[in-house]
């Protein structure tokens, strides 16, 4: 294969005359079959000679390029299994299992605090009769009597004095003659009187007998049992109650809130003058922030770190300039004066702001500043 192009070459590049020569140069300098270059060689004087005998085989021509790449084999078998590979990371928390059976029963609590009295229990058998009472006091005078009966006719009375002698009358027509008059002294029934006077009032009575024994009373102490039944009840409703406080407080604390002891500070986020500001808080049943111990102070601070704002405390000295007071005119119970504070400048710092590293500095009251209320 290279052979071919170097001839083409020479062919192109000699003149003809000189073309035999070169290929019997090229014959002795190659040792390739002499024939058959022989025969393209054009011929010269006198017959052409018979044809030579075959020649030997020539040396091994030098090693080809490199074919093109074959076709992509079959796949290989799988290899052997790799090496362990490290423990993957914990997967996702389970759903919560499901509710565990009840416990067994607790042992008693402490007895409670005796409850209030009982319901008035159902009316007892009736008891037996009560031995006799002692005589009571005498009785009051009784009002006064009705009127009695008349009285019986009295015996007549002594004879009157004798009347002085009347004129004499005309004499009458003679009366035929009477009958004979009853005898006697004694004389007939007169009329009725007259009703007598009311009497005094009768002498008290005496105490008449005790009554009947009354129907039994109810027992002062309710059944134990269902005091029992009834602290227990309590005791649940105490401790749902108690789960959603401490769930209501989280509420509430997020975000915004700071806890802390009894207290609980909570900021709007926004900022209004110091009027404003105290109006806010008191319509939400609060008042604004007032420290009144380190731990308050640094609780506040950190509503005031989150929101990168100074706040108003609710202290002020508008009253007495100098002399600083709680809402209420009590004097101050702690305070955390920056160096220098307050300092009343410009004559009208009579409000408080806390700055983020927690110290207090007096400010003018119609600034903005964040509304940090407490409750
Ligand atoms: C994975 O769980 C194991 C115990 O099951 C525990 O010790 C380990 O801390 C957990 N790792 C992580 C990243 O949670
Ligand atoms: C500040 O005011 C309070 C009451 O408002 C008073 O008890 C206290 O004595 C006053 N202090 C000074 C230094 O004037």
């Amino acid at each position: 294969m290279i052979l071919l192009p170097v001839i083409v070459l020479i062919l192109l590049t000699q003149p003809l005359k000189s073309l035999g020569a070169e290929v019997k140069a090229y014959s002795r300098r190659t040792a390739t079959n002499a024939c058959t270059l022989v025969m393209c060689s054009p011929t010269e004087n006198g017959l052409p000679g018979r044809d030579g005998r075959d020649g030997r085989e020539g040396p091994r021509g030098e090693k080809g390029d490199p074919g093109l790449p074959g076709a992509i084999g079959r796949m290989g078998m799988p290899g052997p299994a790799g090496p362990v590979g490290l423990k993957g990371d914990n997967g996702s928390a389970g759903e919560p299992g499901p509710k565990g059976d009840t416990g067994p029963k607790g042992p008693p609590g402490p007895p409670g605090i005796p409850g209030p009295a009982g319901r008035e229990g159902p009316s007892g058998i009736q008891g037996s009769i009560g031995p006799q009472g002692k005589p009571g006091p005498k009785g009051e005078a009784g009002p006064k009597g009705e009127v009695g009966a008349p009285g019986t006719q009295g015996s007549a009375g002594i004879r009157g004095p004798t009347g002085l002698k009347g004129e004499r009358g005309s004499p009458g027509e003679r009366g035929a003659p009477g009958n004979a008059g009853a005898a006697g002294p004694a004389g007939t029934m007169g009329p009725q009187g007259p009703p007598g006077a009311r009497g005094p009032p009768g002498l008290k009575g005496d105490r008449g007998a005790p009554g009947d024994r009354g129907a039994k009373g109810e027992s002062g102490l309710p059944d134990i049992t269902a005091l029992r039944r009834q602290v227990e009840a309590l005791q649940t409703q105490l401790q749902s109650l108690q789960h959603a406080f401490s769930q209501y407080k989280k509420v509430v604390l997020f975000p915004n809130g700071q806890g802390v002891g009894e207290k609980i500070f909570k900021t709007g986020g926004f900022e209004k003058t110091f009027e404003d500001a105290q109006q806010i808080c008191t319509q939400a049943g609060g008042q604004l922030a007032s420290p009144r111990s380190a731990a308050e102070n640094e609780a506040l601070q950190q509503l005031v770190v989150t929101q990168n704002k100074a706040a108003f405390l609710s202290m002020n000295d508008i009253k007495t300039e100098g002399n600083f007071t709680y809402p209420t005119g009590e004097s101050l119970v702690y305070s955390n004066w920056a160096p220098g504070e307050p300092n009343n400048n410009g004559g009208a710092e009579n409000c408080v702001e806390i700055y983020t590293n927690g110290k207090w500095n007096d400010k003018s009251c119609s600034e903005q500043r964040l509304v940090i209320c407490e409750f």
